[in-house]
């Protein structure tokens, strides 16, 4: 059996407790550390060892080089450059030079993997590290819209009692302020969310919920991670499962919803091999204008990294 090895490029908050979830869950082999602070990444390591000597499988967690990925079937991308508790939007000039003096160097080493990105802005990073390396757009992926997908799902299941799995509501667009939960789509079992739960739910005040959650967080611990963490095992179980999950994940438009050259969050179904197609959803014609604005926005940022 081939062992499945996940790279961790940049372990501060988000990373190494990646890592961790990563050793809790038990579905790689191999945890490889990248980091340019070597004494967080050794102690990360050997913290990390201890708690894999619990489990019943044998986990390696090693330090790397990002240069050193030949073998890696998924690098994840979680580095910034000291903003991540600033705006998304602030952390771009950043982020984009830091994943600039990366990803080619990845690929020149023989990089042939599925990159997994949750730095931030997340969807103007992923098209980034898309156009960096070279790879068919499947195989670059963003976290995106998952978490706060998850978000909206734990607080509607919290106002009507029904547990987050079970609720079919969903966020698309950009891992920011112009994100919109789809509305038109969501129900549990088929039933209209709004049907099951006539008076109570004041859907845009949950949507603004959902959407701020996150910056709720970093006021009261000053940086987000267990949920991010999640999202970001979760992706990697779907792939290594080859489980054909639907997500709702930044992905590479080429026409879909009529776009192209961008990435967003969509639903997109995951195999072994990255994104294995976007479903498109049929929007109603205000949903079609909030899309049309999230896209925008994603593409000014991108902009300013061209
Ligand atoms: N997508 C999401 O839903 C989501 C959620 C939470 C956080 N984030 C993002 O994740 C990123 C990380 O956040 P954090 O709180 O872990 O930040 P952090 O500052 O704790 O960690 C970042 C790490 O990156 C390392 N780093 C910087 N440059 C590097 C380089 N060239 N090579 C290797 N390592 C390098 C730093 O040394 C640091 O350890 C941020 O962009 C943040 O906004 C995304």
């Amino acid at each position: 059996m081939k062992l499945r090895k996940v790279m961790i490029i940049g372990v501060g908050n988000v990373g190494s407790t990646t890592a961790y979830t990563f050793v809790n869950r038990g579905i790689c082999e191999e945890i490889a550390l990248v980091d340019l602070n070597n004494d967080l990444a050794y102690g990360h390591a050997q913290d990390l060892l201890d708690a894999a000597a619990y489990r019943q499988n044998m986990i390696k967690v090693s330090l790397r080089e990002s240069t050193d990925c030949a073998d890696i079937d998924i690098a994840i991308i979680t580095v910034t450059s000291g903003l991540a508790q600033k705006s998304r939007a602030e952390e771009l000039a950043g982020t984009s030079k830091i994943v600039a003096s990366i990803v080619p160097n990845m690929m020149k080493n023989g990089f042939k993997g599925i990159f997994l990105i949750a730095t931030n802005p997340c969807d103007a990073i992923t098209y980034q590290v898309w156009k960096l390396s070279g790879l068919p757009r499947h195989r670059v992926i963003g976290t995106g819209v998952w978490l706060d997908t998850v978000r909206l799902r734990r607080l509607l299941g919290e106002q009507m009692d029904i547990g987050p799995q079970s609720i079919d509501a969903f966020i698309v667009g950009e891992h920011g302020d112009s994100q919109f939960p789809v509305w038109s789509h969501s129900s549990v079992y088929g039933i209209q969310l709004n049907q099951l739960d006539k008076n109570r739910i004041d859907f845009a005040e949950i949507g603004t919920a959902a959407k701020n959650k996150g910056f709720e967080i970093v006021k009261y611990k000053h940086c987000t991670e267990y949920g991010i963490s999640s999202t970001i095992t979760e992706i990697c179980q779907h792939i290594f499962t080859n489980s054909h999950r639907a997500l709702a994940l930044s992905c590479i438009l080429n026409g879909e919803y009529g776009y192209k050259d961008v990435a967003i969050g969509v639903p997109a179904i995951l195999d072994q091999h990255g994104i294995k197609k976007i479903i498109e959803l049929d929007f109603s014609d205000n949903e079609k204008q909030l899309f049309a604005n999230s896209i925008g926005i994603v593409k000014d940022y991108i902009d300013q990294i061209k």
